[in-house]
């Protein structure tokens, strides 16, 4: 059926789930909805391939002990501790557990991965991953090459082909449609026609990956814009932990672009302007794979210190040219190239320069481990809210708590994007006929879009990203103070409110980037704002958020995961909620907070 209402012209469409995004979760999601017999759309705002999944690197964990022995359950220990007791045990256990059928699935799909001399899946070192409850490093990654993430994108988008999934490609997910028990689809804007089109489902899986780009310099794709978080928090449910944002050691100097950590994992180190390979003096057994928060403090007190490399002394050097051009062109091609473009560094011969960077969002949707979107509520802090599931970098499962392990990322997206599947085949019956939609059910998002696309204020969304960015990546950075967090709050807040003077120039609903550029903002603001707020409420120090007046973890009082509501007004309200200390079978015991051994 189509009408129209406001001007603009709305197409409707029925389906048993609707998946938002289409990187690694979103696709694991779509295909395994349709082979569940569910009609499943999967909406996404570039062409699946293009999605971020796609720059993953080194690797897919999972405990196959192709190299040497592991156990599941090390890998579980090593999460857990990774992070920083803030992970969620039941949804650790079911993660580290799956692992191991989900990479044998991929291989069994199609992922070129690596191989042994053996012809067995390749494994590599990576921070944080050990054998024996943190005995000494395990190869436990399990890569193509250097780009792990690459090959298992296009080996889903074909998985995803075959089934037959329905794409909608180009359409910009603006806001979600809901009732009062739950969540009744979502509503899309077709950037190539501009027609809005109304998505009905029973199960809404939003699968729309981080927000990496409310901060100045990340290894992320301009296209992580947090629009899943944004529609979650319009339709006034809570974000979880977002005040735990990961900064990867090897972004290069300058551009910020992604040097996997697999590069210390094939052996490569880190050096300062001394040439004293600092990390054994701050993590003496895991060195430069210590986990990620770590290597990234210790590189920011290097230079912090007097001792970063270069004429304004604030970079480090990655060294990798002693593991030999064969090494890298077989086992690191890509950041071999990534170096020579973006630094103009032969890696064979020289040093990469290189800074910590902003990688990754521990926080997001509060989702239990079969990818149900939690809406606290008194007394029940688990409480699933009807109709809709996030997945992927999106979420918050927590399996990731204050910090995330290298290759738990890629991991997660397959084992959770297979989990809503397997959830929504339970809950969902196909085919059941859809109760009629509110009346209002679209108007949030008709009357967002018009007043975004008729904005005619004097700031253009570029200039209010750049406050944004640069308020974000001063104030809330791998080391934070109360005073910058202060500051940074409130210029959050000041920025949030020059929205409302927000210029967009071109009118049109035809491919208009001005458009789409300032509802992705409008997606970014209110991350920020629960990035910064849960930042400056949480009085310690834990994974990510490193509070140099609050240096110490306290899990008496912080051991709890961080609620942020955001109103129209751009108030933020904090609320807590427990973290997830048991395990899901009798196989493992819950897993004490022990005093850091690095
Ligand atoms: O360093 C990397 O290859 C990144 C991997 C990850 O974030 O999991």
């Amino acid at each position: 059926m189509a009408f129209n209402t406001a001007g603009y012209n709305i197409v409707d469409h029925d389906y048993d789930v609707v998946v938002v995004g289409a990187g690694g979760a979103g696709l694991r999601a779509t295909f395994g909805m349709v082979q569940n017999g569910l009609k499943t759309a999967c909406i996404t705002k570039v062409f699946p391939t293009r999605s971020h999944t796609v720059a993953a690197q080194g690797g897919v964990g999972a405990a196959l002990g192709n190299m040497a022995e592991d156990n599941w359950v090390w890998h579980m220990y090593d999460t857990v501790k990774g992070s920083d007791w803030l992970g969620d045990q039941d949804a650790i256990e079911y993660m580290c557990r799956e692992a191991i059928p989900a990479v044998y699935e991929l291989e069994n799909y199609g992922v070129p991965f690596s191989r042994t001399p053996d012809g067995k899946i390749y494994q590599r070192p990576f921070g944080g991953h050990m054998r024996n409850f943190g005995e000494a490093p395990v190869q436990r990654a399990c890569a193509a090459a250097d780009r792990t993430g690459h090959a298992i994108l296009h080996t889903l988008y074909q998985q995803s082909l075959k089934y037959q999934a329905e794409f909608f490609v180009e359409y910009f997910a603006i806001d979600l449609m809901m009732d009062a028990e739950g969540c009744r689809g979502v509503v899309a804007l077709d950037m190539a026609t501009g027609t809005i089109h109304r998505f009905r489902a029973h199960t809404t899986v939003i699968a729309t990956g981080g927000y990496g780009r409310a901060y100045f310099s990340c290894t992320s794709a301009h296209t992580c814009t947090g629009d899943g978080n944004g529609m979650v928090a319009r339709a006034g449910l809570p974000l979880q932990d977002m005040e735990f944002v990961q900064f990867h050691p090897t972004g290069v100097y300058g551009a910020g672009v992604l040097i996997t950590e697999g590069a210390r994992g094939e052996g490569g180190y880190l050096t300062n302007s001394a040439g004293d390979r600092f990390m054994e003096r701050y993590a003496p057994t895991a060195k430069d794979l210590a986990s990620r928060d770590v290597v990234s403090r210790s590189m920011t007190m290097e230079i912090r210190e007097g001792r970063g490399v270069g004429p304004e002394k604030d970079h480090i050097l990655l060294h990798l040219e002693h593991l030999g051009a064969d090494v890298l062109y077989q086992r690191l091609p890509g950041i071999t190239e990534t170096a020579k473009i973006f630094a103009g560094i032969d890696a064979t011969k020289n040093a990469i320069p290189v800074l910590p960077t902003v990688h990754y969002n521990m926080g997001g949707i509060p989702t239990n481990y079969m990818a149900e979107v939690i809406k606290p509520l008194p007394g029940k802090p688990d409480n699933v809210l009807p109709g809709l599931m996030a997945v992927g970098e999106a979420a918050c499962v927590s399996v990731h708590g204050a910090n995330r392990l290298g290759t738990n990322s890629l991991l997660d997206l397959v084992v959770f994007g297979r989990a809503a599947s397997l959830r929504a085949k339970d809950i969902v019956k196909a085919g059941a006929t859809h109760r009629p939609l509110p009346k209002d059910a679209s108007d949030l998002a008709l009357s967002r879009l018009d007043r975004i696309r008729n904005a005619n204020g004097s700031l253009t969304t570029a200039a209010i990203r750049k406050s944004m960015q640069r308020t974000m990546q001063n104030d809330a950075a791998v080391f934070r103070t109360a005073k910058t967090l202060k500051e940074g709050l409130d210029k959050m807040g000041q920025i949030a409110g020059t929205m409302k003077d927000l210029k967009v120039s071109d009118r049109s609903l035809i491919f208009n980037t001005d458009l789409i550029e300032a509802l992705e903002l409008d997606n970014l603001i209110p991350c920020a704002l629960a990035t910064i707020a849960g930042a400056e409420a949480r009085h310690e120090s834990r994974g990510a958020h490193a509070h140099e007046d609050y240096p110490n973890r306290d899990d008496a009082n912080w051991m709890k995961h961080t609620l942020a509501s955001i109103d129209e007004a751009y108030k933020v309200k904090l609320d807590y909620r427990p973290v997830h200390t048991y395990t899901l079978t009798n196989e493992v015991q819950y897993i004490p907070p022990k005093a850091r051994v690095y």
